[in-house]
């Protein structure tokens, strides 16, 4: 098992990353947590698969409770968030317990907010299962639910007390989940480290065949630079988390326009690097050559390099003037300088989004 270690002003967690973790989540859990009932939250395509292992790992004498929602982007809404938590109060759930959060990146995102808000906040721990959870959304303490007119509008800065991530999981994890998570692992290369750009460029085919060394390397290399984002800037103040969100604008854009769940989360982010790297070209910051190599990359990872045919310019626009890094009123993008040097811009011309779009 490896550790590392999130460590910001506020908040110190650690990231078991390992294989047979969830057999040994009680003993971790005991590490960060003393309370006396620990209540599971899952998804129903999780359940069958872990939820038994991790409660019978769970410490026997303390109670052990299970909340199981409904799995797909589609259900990361207010009233799943209010089912979790109308469960949680029939539990009589106090404030010493703990939420053991087992599954993808929507049960770690509603949960995790259902934990900040639940009596004004309780302990959490992220267990997470799909490839994107491990290596993104697990880590950061980024929780939120979808709405209508916005993804991710509602939700709340909220770290959780652990994250222990099972590589044995991805076992069972669908190739097409397994390929959407990689785009967050190529946006970690195009944002800080070209190095780590160059390596996915040469491992691609080992890491596609989920080679050990190749998965493993990919998946602590991401943690890694994670946890040192979110260290020296947990709640996106500076900017420098911002970063993370490269290609999440037009990602966003198609999720909430498309239908949450039509596209995945991990398809609409490869799709939206390219479209980031593409508007990062027509402004002059970046060559045409890493256009063409993020490009190939994405491509060659089976991820989508159009955005949907039947979403037009306007309409993606429009929702994405609802982008939650517009501060004022003026439009705010993470933009390449180079591969491996992302950086913050505003006031982004709406003529030259447009033409990308188009
Ligand atoms: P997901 O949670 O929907 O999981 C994908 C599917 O795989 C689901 O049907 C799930 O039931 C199933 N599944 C999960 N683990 C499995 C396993 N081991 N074996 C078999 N099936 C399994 O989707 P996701 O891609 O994990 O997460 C996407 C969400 O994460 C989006 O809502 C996105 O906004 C969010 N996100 C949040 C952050 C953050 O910082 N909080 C970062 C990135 C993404
Ligand atoms: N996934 C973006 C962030 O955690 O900030």
């Amino acid at each position: 098992m490896k550790t590392l270690t999130v460590k910001s002003a506020q908040h110190h967690y650690p990231i078991y990353i390992g294989r047979g973790l969830l057999a040994r989540a009680g003993e971790l859990l005991r590490q960060n947590w003393s309370g006396q009932h620990q209540i599971i939250v899952t998804d129903d395509t999780v359940a069958p698969l872990y939820l038994e292992q991790v409660r019978r790992a769970l410490e026997p004498e303390k109670l052990v409770d299970e909340i199981i929602i409904p799995a797909g982007e589609k259900h990361k809404t207010l009233e799943t968030f209010e089912v979790i938590c109308s469960q949680l109060l029939q539990k009589q759930v106090r404030r010493d317990a703990i939420l053991v959060v087992l599954g993808g990146g929507v049960v770690g995102d509603i949960a995790g907010f259902a934990a900040a808000s639940y009596q004004r906040g309780i302990s959490f721990a992220q267990l997470p299962t799909t490839l994107l959870a491990q290596v993104d959304s697990a880590v950061g303490g980024k929780t939120a639910v979808n709405h209508t007119l916005g993804k991710n509008m509602i939700g709340a800065f909220y770290q959780p007390n652990c994250v222990i991530t099972d590589l044995d999981t991805l076992n069972t994890l669908p190739s097409r989940h397994f390929i959407a998570g990689l785009a967050e692992v190529v946006k970690y290369g195009l944002i800080l480290d070209i190095q780590f750009f160059e390596w996915l460029e040469e491992n691609i085919d080992a890491l596609l065949s989920q080679q050990e060394a190749s998965l493993i390397h990919a998946i602590e290399r991401s943690c890694a630079i994670k946890a040192e984002v979110v260290g020296t800037d947990e709640r996106e103040q500076s900017g420098h988390r911002a970063l993370l969100n490269l290609g999440h604008t037009f990602a966003h854009a198609i999720e909430a326009n498309l239908g949450y769940g039509e596209w995945l989360h991990g398809e609409a982010v490869g799709c939206g690097l390219i479209l980031a790297a593409r508007l990062s070209a027509q402004l002059g910051l970046l060559n045409n050559d890493s256009v063409n190599r993020i490009t190939a990359l994405i491509k060659r990872l089976g991820l989508p390099t159009k955005k949907p045919p039947q979403l037009d310019a306007k309409t993606m626009l429009a929702s994405m003037a609802l982008d939650k890094k517009n501060v004022t009123r003026h439009r705010r993008y993470v933009l390449l300088r180079d591969i491996g040097d992302a950086s913050i811009y505003d006031q982004i011309d709406t003529s030259a989004i447009e033409a990308i779009l188009n």
